[in-house]
């Protein structure tokens, strides 16, 4: 079953939790897809985990259109949305719908997200009047790292958290179906949660949002590097790939392989 935005609202209503993974390439969402995932994002953590960079900045358009349609052909099953990267929107309107314009029509997403509060709730609005649906994304929005001054956790004086929560309830008014809220205090991601009526989507903002997303390599244990505090590993595929490899070549050096059985034969 293809699943759409207004499944997520009636979750809501249901008081149903849900996920959200992040996917970048064609076979991963395969296996997403059939994990029964309900929501796939070609999240600019691409940035980090497909490309080697050190954050999200240096992420192109052209870099997550391709990625997108890739999982998009995987995936037929779930909600792909597409992470509008750094520039993307960034200095006018006219940009956010040109980009959010090419993903609909190049990847075949169903939905775009941004990062913060301004100006993309009016974005946000213009874009949904488009047939354009938007996921919001507040809290330690990594493009916003240098304002930030690091990746440190957002919300947590009275001010901040206030305004946290005054953005989500814009983004809600002004169309987004959803909203993302990431590295916040537990009690501010309760407090948003139970405030709107779309649901939000956590990750590292506590256990009472009515979603979960984690990016695809934690869970699967394929981050060599530091695993933040908020991640749960679910397997170690990095340590089975360097298994594999590492048997893989001592079998063709110890000539255990190939054998006549792997001979190539027309099937
Ligand atoms: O780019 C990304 O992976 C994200 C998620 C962590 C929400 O924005």
């Amino acid at each position: 079953m293809t699943i759409n935005v207004r499944d997520l609202r009636k979750w809501k209503t249901e008081g149903k939790n849900f996920t959200m993974l992040t996917a970048y390439d064609y076979t991963t969402a395969r296996w997403l897809d059939r994990a029964g995932i309900p929501l796939l994002l070609v999240g600019d953590s691409l940035g980090m985990t497909m490309l080697g960079y050190s954050d999200t900045l240096s992420v192109t358009m052209d870099d997550m259109v391709r990625h997108a349609g890739a999982v998009v052909r995987g995936a037929p099953n779930a909600l792909v949305i597409g992470d509008m990267p750094f520039m993307a929107y960034h200095a006018s309107a006219e940009d956010a719908i040109h980009n959010a314009g090419r993903f609909l029509q190049e990847a075949r997403v169903q939905a775009v997200k941004m990062e913060g509060g301004g100006r993309v709730i009016e974005y946000t609005k213009q874009l949904t009047s488009m047939g354009i649906p938007v996921m919001g994304h507040l809290g330690l929005t990594p493009t916003f790292v240098n304002q930030f001054g690091g990746y440190r956790v957002q919300g947590r004086s009275d001010e901040a958290a206030e305004q946290i929560l005054e953005d989500a309830k814009a983004l809600e008014q002004s169309g987004a179906f959803a909203v993302v809220l990431e590295g916040i205090p537990s009690p501010l991601g309760q407090r948003v949660t139970e405030a709107l009526t779309v649901p939000t989507i956590g990750i590292g903002a506590g256990p009472h949002c009515d979603a979960q997303v984690l990016v695809i390599q934690d869970v699967l244990g394929l981050n060599p590097d530091h695993v933040a505090k908020f991640v749960r590993q679910y397997a170690k595929l990095g340590e089975a790939i360097e298994a594999a490899a590492k048997q893989f070549d001592q079998d063709v050096r110890n000539g255990a392989f190939p054998t006549p059985e792997h001979e190539y034969s027309a099937r």
